[in-house]
């Protein structure tokens, strides 16, 4: 393992000394190497604050509305006003400003269907350095279009990331590009831990940072960043349970592989942590916790709601774990969550806000069986009115129920205000009718912000 401090600069004799010899693994990464990981350093982060300065927003970090509702002193960074919408332009320009005249002229090639493809496709635009990067046949096609226009030549081949980083790093080889690793090439680390330096000099007196964590670059940038200069400030890493890769590599003590389950945080679905990152982050974090898809989708409703912030999955879910109550000794503590990304399809913000709702207790569904008469259908639509519950859909169903020939069975979809309302609707329901089947809500509670 190279000491700390070693200078990160690609120099011309390491980028020979790093390339893959004759014989050697096509896929292997000289610059994310498992037998020698390299820890960065507070140097290489403030290094890389000074170099991007003139390219990257200093996001705002601003108090809260949902301060007063969790107990907890929240202070959100925001990350998704960064120019392609995440935190990850911070170690893609640093890691391209810190080329190589060669290597500026070659170019520089990725793997990735999201932020990190953005974030390189735009900054090589601008400073002038081609870049390549292959994006998954499941890649979003607006994130496609939108890297092409930042006149990124793109890949659009392979299953899963996995493949695209076998495709990229062939090519890398083949056409002499450089691969950089979204989230452990060293510079990528040190880039993302500008955003540490910012947010301990924008809110004073933090007792906790809470960040979310992927391949692990972030964490490890912003843990390094605080811990130096504020070692008592806790750093807290959040991940989806359904890809818990960090939370495996620290108790394997070394990066493992899980499997990694479609997420609506695909922004963290790495299936196994980065080597540096994980040997600079181990010692800085002092926990690790999973959250639900349900909070994930929560969060992306409370912040829309309380912040007009559209936030993405991966972005959200460092407050999807406050709002879930992993962590309850953050009560009346003062902390900063940044909110990384905001890239989410339209229509899977409208998916997630309908789950959002539907685990408040704010989006109710319903079979009932009532009569088929004159009347019938109007008294339960007068019942819910009476309540105040708004109808949203409403289906009628003859053919295929067993009751008597003089009933229909009735499903409703309706909004109520939130899960107490719910629940007086479900016992008026209970009262009125029969035959009822009431769709529960996950026993999740909300507070108004
Ligand atoms: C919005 C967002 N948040 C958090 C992360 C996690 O970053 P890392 O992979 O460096 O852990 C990512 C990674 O792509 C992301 O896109």
């Amino acid at each position: 393992m190279p000491a700390e401090g070693d200078v990160m600069a690609t120099t011309p004799d390491e980028m020979k000394s790093s390339s893959p010899k004759k014989g050697e693994d096509i896929l292997y990464d000289p610059w994310c190497d498992p037998k020698n990981p390299r820890v960065i350093n507070f140097q290489d982060v403030s290094a890389a604050a000074f170099k991007i300065k003139a390219g990257i927003m200093n996001t705002p970090c601003t108090r809260s509305h949902m301060s007063s509702i969790t107990d907890i002193e929240i202070y959100f960074k925001k990350e998704f006003n960064q120019y392609t919408g995440s935190f990850k332009e911070r170690g893609a320009r640093y890691t391209l400003l810190m080329l190589t005249d060669e290597q500026k002229k070659n170019g520089v090639i990725a793997a990735s269907a999201g932020n990190h493809a953005l974030a390189l496709s735009y900054h090589g635009q601008d400073l002038g350095i081609p870049v390549t990067v292959v994006m998954p046949l499941v890649a979003p096609i607006m994130k496609v279009q939108a890297c092409r226009q930042y006149g990124a030549n793109i890949v659009v081949k392979g299953n899963d990331i996995g493949e695209c980083r076998e495709i990229a790093l062939k090519m890398a080889k083949d056409q002499g590009l450089l691969y950089i690793n979204g989230y452990d090439h060293p510079h990528i680390l040190a880039g993302q831990g500008t955003m540490g330096l910012e947010i301990v000099e924008q809110v004073k007196d933090i007792d906790a940072v809470v960040i979310p964590v992927g391949g692990g670059g972030l964490i490890a940038g912003v843990a390094l960043a605080v811990k130096a200069l504020y070692p008592h400030i806790k750093v807290i890493g959040v991940e989806s349970e359904r890809c818990a890769s960090f939370s495996e590599a620290m108790k394997a003590g070394q990066p493992v592989y899980v499997k990694a389950e479609s997420t609506l945080a695909d922004g963290l679905a790495v299936p196994k942590v980065g080597v540096n990152a994980f040997a600079t982050a181990a010692n800085l974090v002092d926990k690790v916790v999973t959250v639900r898809e349900e909070w994930i989708a929560i969060a992306i409703l409370r912040l829309v709601e309380c912040e007009k912030a559209v936030v993405e999955g991966a972005g959200a879910t460092a407050l999807a774990a406050i709002l879930a109550g992993e962590l309850p000794e953050l009560k009346g503590k003062r902390i900063v969550i940044p909110l990384c990304g905001g890239n989410i399809d339209t229509t899977v913000l409208g998916r997630c806000l309908e789950r959002g709702l539907a685990a408040d207790g704010r989006l109710v569904k319903f079979t009932v069986t009532v009569s088929d008469r004159p009347g019938g259908i109007a008294e339960l639509t007068r019942l819910l009115a009476n309540l105040g519950v708004s109808i949203k859909d409403m289906m009628h169903e003859r053919a295929w129920i067993k009751s008597d020939i003089f009933s229909v069975e009735v499903k409703v979809i309706a909004e109520t205000r939130d899960y107490e309302h719910a629940k007086v609707l479900k016992g008026a329901l209970e009262s009125h009718y029969t035959k009822l089947r009431f769709v529960n809500p996950d026993q999740i509670h909300s507070d108004d912000c």
